[in-house]
This record gives structure tokens, C-alpha cells and sequence, in this order.
């Protein structure tokens, strides 16, 4: 079997970890990295042993020296980015959100589909083997029917109004970046929700600071769930069932630890002693499913994406949060389509300006 090469496109925050974690991954090689600015493909290819350094992204997409590509630019330019690679025949391994909105990850999951390329939204909570531990006891029956679940993130983010965690162009907001971990355990066990409430803090530079987010199923479950930029917080998860609760340790979403306390008062924990961030373990399953052939992961298939984005429309719409260039319905529960709008969400009744 030949080896996967691999090629990153930017050299942000999680490109570093990314390849700090790729001598981790069982096969496959770190080929070539793409940055817009040429010192920092120098010295991000030189970091990490990376043969080829180019300094625009689309030398890249169209080079014959990678099989696959990683994008790890901000959102708002994974559309375009993953496009051009799927319309090359480059397989893709896209940072989450996949897009910004359900619409353009419909479009580049078909247009997959048309050009047999893999893809895959870079959720890499769903490979560490923690989630794969917390999969089989909730299967296994271990804490009787699962019924709720909670969970958190929360982090400091830098308060730069430029940075691209608020800045609406770049598609800033916590929502985005990291309110779709909870949202994406939540329907990891339940599927797509059958209603979505939420409340919202809005910010300064327009972007959701902070939200709670309540979700239910008509089958009987419910998942209360928070993102927030501005607060800290033990981001832990609890898996609620009839006959005992998982708990999955801070922070939850790289955990290395979790524990199970039956309703028995009997409690098992478990400890994986993985090496380096954890983001090895997507790797793996991107070169896994190529190795077999494969156009989508079965873990976190194309529909999983689109629902786990289509939640996110749902919550963005309520609060009436939208990224440049998206249109806003223009329905009597969102009647203020004609106006600006950067003003729309501030009259609102879901939402509280920070
Ligand atoms: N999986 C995770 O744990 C995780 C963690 C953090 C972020 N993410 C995701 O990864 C993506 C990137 O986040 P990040 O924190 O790595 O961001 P970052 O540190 O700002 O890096 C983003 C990189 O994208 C490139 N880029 C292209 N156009 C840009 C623009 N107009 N402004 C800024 N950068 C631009 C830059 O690379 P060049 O200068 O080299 O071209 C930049 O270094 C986001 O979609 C985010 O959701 C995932």
C-alpha cells in the first residue's frame, strides 16, 4: 500500500497541533503545507520536517504530490478551499465547521459524491478513544436508557474585535467554533433534535459571545448544552441514563478519562494513555477509509455533518446571527429582512447584547 501524502493548507493555531500530532499517526506521510505568506511556510515546514513549502494555497490543491489535503483556515473559507480540492481530486479533511451553513455543505457533499473524493469534517471529539468508550457503554446498556445529557464549552478567547473569533467576516461567534462540540455528542446519541431552543449573548462585533442551547427529541430525551468565549468553566460532559450516569472528565471534548457510577453505587473509571493532543486519531481514519476505498467516514458520515450544521442554522437563525453574504428568511417570525442586518438581531427577543 502506498503511502497517503498528506498537505495542510495554513499555519494557524490548529495546523501546529495537527502536525505536532502527525507522528502519532500510524501511516502516511506530512508532504506539503500551503501558507499565504511565504516566512511562515518556511518556517512551518522546517518546524516540522515538511518537505514542501508553498506559498499559495492553490499550488497546492494542484499538486500531483499529495493525496490528501487538511484545511485549517478560518471557517468562512472552507467552502472555496474544500471546493477547489474536491473539483481536483484531492481527498479533504476540513477543521469543523465543515461550511458555515447547511446549504454550501450540501452542495460540496454532492459534489463529492459526483467526483468520488473523499471528505470529511475534521470532528476529531468522535476518534478519541474516550467517546469511542463512553459509545460502547451507552450501547452495552451499562447506564440503563440514556435520557440526558450535558455538556459545556467555554474559554477565554482573545477580545481583539480583529481576531477571527469576533469578527463576523471571518465567521466569528462561539456557536461556530465551539458550541458545535456539545451540539455534535448530543446528536452523537440521539440524532438530530426535534426542537431547539436557545439563548444568546450578543457581542460588540456582532458575533455570539455565549449561549445556552436546549435541545429535545419526541422519543423522550433532552440535551442543555452552553458554548461561551467570555467564561470559564471545568467543561465536562454528563451522560444522564436510568440506571447510572458517565461522566467524562475536563475537558471533555479531549478527554483521557471517564467514569461510569451505576445507580448500584458501583463506579469503573477508565484512563487512555494516548500520546500528544488526540488529533492523531482523525488521521488515522481519513488514511483508514482511503486505504478502503471509502468517499465518507461511517463515524462522522456526510449526514451526520449536515445535521449537526443544520442545528447550528436552527440556533443562528433563532438568534438571529448571520454571516455576510448568507440571505435571512423572510417569514413573519423573522420579519425584519429588509433592514440591516447587523441591526436585526438587536430587536430579538432570544438574545441579550453583552
Ligand atoms: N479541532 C480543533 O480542536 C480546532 C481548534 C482550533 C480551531 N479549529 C478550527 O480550525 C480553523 C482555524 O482555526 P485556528 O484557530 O487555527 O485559526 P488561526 O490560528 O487564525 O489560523 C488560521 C490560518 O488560516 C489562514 N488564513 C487564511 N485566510 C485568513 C484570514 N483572512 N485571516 C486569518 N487567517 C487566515 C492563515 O494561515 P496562513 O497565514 O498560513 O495562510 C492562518 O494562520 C477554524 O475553522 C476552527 O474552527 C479547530
Amino acid at each position: 500500500m502506498k503511502k497517503v501524502r498528506w498537505g495542510i493548507i495554513g499555519t494557524g493555531h490548529i495546523a501546529h497541533l495537527f502536525a505536532s500530532d502527525f507522528c502519532h499517526v500510524k501511516a502516511g506521510e506530512l508532504r506539503a503545507v500551503a501558507s499565504r505568506d511565504k516566512a511562515s511556510a518556511d518556517r512551518f515546514s522546517a518546524e516540522f520536517d515538511i518537505e514542501l513549502a508553498f506559498v499559495d494555497y492553490f499550488s497546492l490543491i494542484n499538486s500531483n504530490e499529495v493525496d490528501v489535503i487538511y484545511i485549517a483556515t478560518p471557517h468562512v473559507y472552507h467552502y472555496d478551499l474544500a471546493k477547489a480540492c474536491i473539483m481536483a481530486g484531492k481527498a479533504v479533511l476540513c477543521e469543523k465547521p465543515f461550511t458555515i451553513n447547511e446549504a454550501q455543505s450540501r452542495e460540496l457533499y454532492d459534489l463529492a459524491l459526483e467526483r468520488n473524493v473523499f471528505v470529511m469534517e475534521a470532528m476529531w471529539t468522535r476518534f478519541n478513544p474516550v467517546i469511542e468508550q463512553v459509545l460502547e457503554w451507552v450501547e452495552e446498556g451499562e447506564i440503563g436508557s440514556l435520557n440526558s445529557i450535558q455538556a459545556s464549552f467555554n474559554f477565554l478567547a482573545p477580545t481583539d474585535p480583529n481576531h477571527r473569533l469576533m469578527n463576523l467576516e471571518l465567521g466569528g461567534g462561539a456557536l461556530l467554533d465551539i458550541g458545535i462540540y456539545p451540539v455534535f455528542l448530543a446528536q452523537l446519541f440521539f440524532g438530530k433534535p426535534d426542537f431547539v431552543q436557545n439563548q444568546a449573548v450578543i457581542g460588540d462585533t456582532d458575533v455570539d459571545l455565549f449561549e445556552q442551547i436546549l435541545l429535545g427529541w419526541e422519543s423522550g430525551q433532552l440535551a442543555s448544552l452552553d458554548a461561551s468565549l467570555i467564561s470559564c468553566n471545568p467543561n465536562r460532559a454528563t451522560l444522564s441514563g436510568s440506571e447510572g450516569f458517565i461522566e467524562i472528565d475536563s475537558e471533555w471534548f479531549k478527554a483521557k478519562s471517564c467514569r461510569i457510577v451505576r445507580s448500584d453505587n458501583t463506579e469503573r473509571a477508565v484512563e487512555f494513555d494516548f500520546p500528544g493532543n488526540g488529533y492523531q486519531f482523525e488521521a488515522d481514519e481519513v488514511n483508514r477509509c482511503l486505504e478502503e476505498g471509502l468517499i465518507q467516514s461511517p463515524n462522522h458520515s456526510w449526514q451526520d455533518s449536515l445535521e449537526l450544521i443544520a442545528t447550528l442554522d436552527e440556533v443562528r437563525q433563532d438568534i438571529g446571527l448571520y454571516y455576510p453574504g448568507e440571505s435571512i428568511p423572510s417569514d413573519d417570525h423573522h420579519h425584519h429582512h429588509d433592514e440591516d442586518v447587523h441591526d436585526h438581531h438587536h430587536e430579538h427577543s432570544h438574545h441579550h447584547k453583552h
